[in-house]
């Protein structure tokens, strides 16, 4: 038997349903916003990642599925999003017209981590993104979609934590301040954090390693670094979440797992995922369509983890099966010959039905019914044909009530609506 790849995973029929409610969730309620969908590749140019993400990150260092093709350029199935959504918006220029754009992207990402409950080596985000904009309003309408979706979705356990991560104006000397902190507690942290506080100090305050945790508990704020613009901006968007009543927690520690961002980060948090605590992502990454070859544009986005959210959502809930809205239980050839016009004819129309095709009793196909959910059993053999009406069963009120065979199509059709 082979079986399918470690950390990857398949979704069966009973939790599709939840899936489909989720994404349809979501989709309304980022239509009413202005995001619109696009569909991009899973697969792009390994530089395209390294660039973007940055090249001292977990995911770039350690957890990327990259190999070279036949000709020996380095492919990489994507990681993530953004950076794919941002080489698209550079390429197709976008932003010739309004450089205002905004998108919603559902779909595969792919990580080698380690794997474990909430964390998959295949996992599905579903990604915004918004292009053009540098107002803070726009920081506060993802954190607003975010809390709005959950709270469609019936789901009270989660938190908002944001942060600001400054621009290229003050974060520089928070880094070096941040930089000399390191030094003194060197001895402390990890092997990676070592090797990579020189380029990049602040990965250091995203390290899950206990040792390095404790070692920068009593790090330098950035708070206390921030330019005039950046604490402004940060301001507004705390107030405007305060008037809009959507709760938050300002967690001054979170740095996020990616290079590109600046100013407002957030995420989405639970205690429901054990470990993995983080159900969505985003931030500020107002440097990133530059550095990537386009006009100076800023952006902002987040991604969901969608396989968490319905972990989260699933919680609760029993798995409600897909109701059926008639089971046809024909007994014998010629009732099954029959059956089966009605079914194609009805499923054409939108009907969902199910028949047996297998000769079984009446007795096996009623159990049948039930399981399937049925509403409604259509109960035809030999004598009904020669009758001209079938017996149809309401399966909650266990009513039975006789139904004409000509034009049965358009007659179910009614009654079953
Ligand atoms: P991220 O924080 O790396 O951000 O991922 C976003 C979410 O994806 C996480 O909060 C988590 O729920 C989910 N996720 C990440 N890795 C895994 C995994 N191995 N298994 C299951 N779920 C996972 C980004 O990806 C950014 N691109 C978000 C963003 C969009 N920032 C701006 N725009």
């Amino acid at each position: 038997m082979i079986n399918l790849i470690r950390g990857f995973k398949d979704i069966l029929p009973d939790e599709v349903a939840l899936w489909q409610h989720i994404e349809t969730t979501a989709i309304d309620l980022f239509q009413s916003f202005g995001y619109h969908e696009i569909r991009l590749p899973i697969m792009e140019k390994t530089e395209l990642f390294a660039r973007s993400i940055g090249e001292d990150t977990d995911i770039v260092e350690k957890e990327m599925y990259t190999f070279p093709d036949r000709k020996g350029d380095l492919l990489t199935l994507r990681p993530e999003a953004t950076a794919s959504v941002v080489r698209s918006y550079i390429q197709h220029k976008m932003y010739a017209v309004d450089p205002a754009r905004k998108f919603y992207l559902i779909g595969p990402m792919f990580r080698r981590e380690r794997p474990q409950k909430g964390r998959y080596r295949q996992f599905y985000q579903i990604d915004v993104e918004a292009f053009g904009i540098a107002s803070p309003y726009v920081d506060v309408q993802m954190i607003f979609m975010l809390h709005t979706l959950l709270d469609r979705l019936g789901v009270k356990e989660t938190r908002a934590h944001i942060n600001t991560l400054g621009d290229p104006e003050c974060r520089p000397a928070y880094r070096e301040a941040l930089l000399g902190f390191l030094n003194g507690v060197q001895a402390q942290l990890c092997a990676d954090c070592k090797r990579r506080k020189d380029r990049n100090p602040l990965r250091v305050l995203d390290c899950k390693v206990p040792t390095c945790r404790a070692a920068v508990a009593e790090a330098p704020s950035l708070m206390d670094y921030l330019c005039d613009t950046c604490r402004v901006h940060f301001d507004t968007v705390c107030r405007t979440l305060d008037e809009l009543e959507v709760p938050y927690i300002h967690d001054k520690r979170m740095v996020r797992g990616l290079d590109y961002y600046t100013r407002t980060t957030f995420e989405l948090q639970t205690d429901a995922l054990g470990a993995q605590s983080a159900v969505a992502g985003g931030g500020r990454y107002d440097g990133l369509v530059e550095a990537l070859g386009g006009p100076p544009t800023p952006g902002i986005g987040f991604a969901i983890g969608f396989d968490r959210l319905v972990e989260v959502v699933a919680q609760g809930r029993t798995a409600a099966p897909q109701p059926l809205d008639l089971f046809i239980a024909a007994l014998g050839e010629r009732a099954q010959h029959h059956a089966f016009g009605w079914l194609s004819a009805l499923g054409r129309d939108g009907v969902s039905v199910e028949m047996d095709y297998a000769g079984r009793s009446l007795k096996s196909q009623m159990k049948r019914a039930d399981r399937l959910s049925a509403a409604h059993v259509l109960i035809v053999g030999d004598a009904e044909l020669d009758k001209g009406a079938a017996v149809l069963r309401n399966m909650s009120t266990k009513e039975q009530s006789e139904i004409a065979l000509d034009n049965l199509p358009e007659t179910l059709r009614q009654q079953l609506s």
